[in-house]
């Protein structure tokens, strides 16, 4: 299987998403994103309804909370069968172990696989001085992100979220088949954005992204398929 391109499904309702989702042939297998702004409005039902239709899901729900919080929170993600989902590192060891745990026994209460966890490092709209002055981070920002991915990966996580910039030094420190999912994806000619360490879709395949999420180039085009098939095509051109 080539390595997935997520379309971010950042919208405010179920009306706009399927509004929007309409626009794609029915037989396109899309695999999407799911983030707080819609999922805290449509809720698990939402969940149901893609997976019915034979989407594949990334539920980014970025917890950060005390350990037991997110062990049990991951054990209600688990039971939604979806294939990707998220903490954020700075979490700490002990809180990533506990939503590891959370999220297999969520798991094996609902007898589906259980989705990838994926840590949160800085995220990539941070850029390395506000990472410096606001969390008195005293490192570069790619150290910083490898710590986070080591942390990540001894505390049982399957990979992280990181921009495509820091997928390179990442690879250094961790197993070859720990995943580097890369938001932050913008073509040569859209605008960043907030996003502040963005890269295009060719430079994170040469970059050896594990997949990318997109959203406003393709959520905010004119034409929305038209704009996804590009981007893919351009992600997918460097094998
Ligand atoms: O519209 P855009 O392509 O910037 O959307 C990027 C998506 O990836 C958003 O849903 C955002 O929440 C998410 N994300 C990110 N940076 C991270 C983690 C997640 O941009 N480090």
């Amino acid at each position: 299987m080539t390595n997935p391109l997520i379309i971010a499904l950042d919208f405010p309702d179920w009306e706009t998403t399927n509004c929007f989702l309409a626009q794609f042939p029915t037989n396109e297998p899309l695999f999407v994103k799911i983030g707080m702004e819609l999922f805290y409005q449509a809720g698990p039902q939402l969940i149901k309804t893609l997976k019915a239709r034979g989407y594949r899901l990334f539920l980014d729900l970025k917890l950060y909370d005390i350990p037991k919080t997110v062990q049990n929170a991951m054990t209600v993600i688990g039971q939604l069968g979806v294939d990707y989902t998220t903490m954020h590192a700075t979490g700490g060891q002990a809180m990533l172990k506990a939503g590891a745990i959370g999220l297999k026994k969520g798991a094996a209460l609902a007898n589906v696989p259980p989705a990838k966890l994926l840590a949160v490092t800085q995220l990539t709209s941070t850029s390395e001085a506000q990472m410096q002055a606001e969390q008195l981070v005293n490192v570069s920002l790619p150290a910083s992100v490898a710590h986070y991915a080591k942390l990540a990966q001894n505390a049982g996580c399957d990979g992280v979220i990181c921009s495509a910039q820091e997928v390179p030094i990442i690879r250094e420190h961790t197993n070859p088949d720990f995943f580097c999912v890369t938001p932050g994806i913008r073509p040569a000619t859209s605008q960043t954005n907030d996003q502040k360490r963005a890269v295009t879709p060719l430079a994170a395949a040469q970059a050896k992204s594990s997949a990318i999420v997109v959203g406003r180039p393709i959520t905010q085009a004119t034409q929305p398929y038209q704009a996804y098939q590009a981007i893919k095509s351009e992600w997918e051109s460097f094998k």
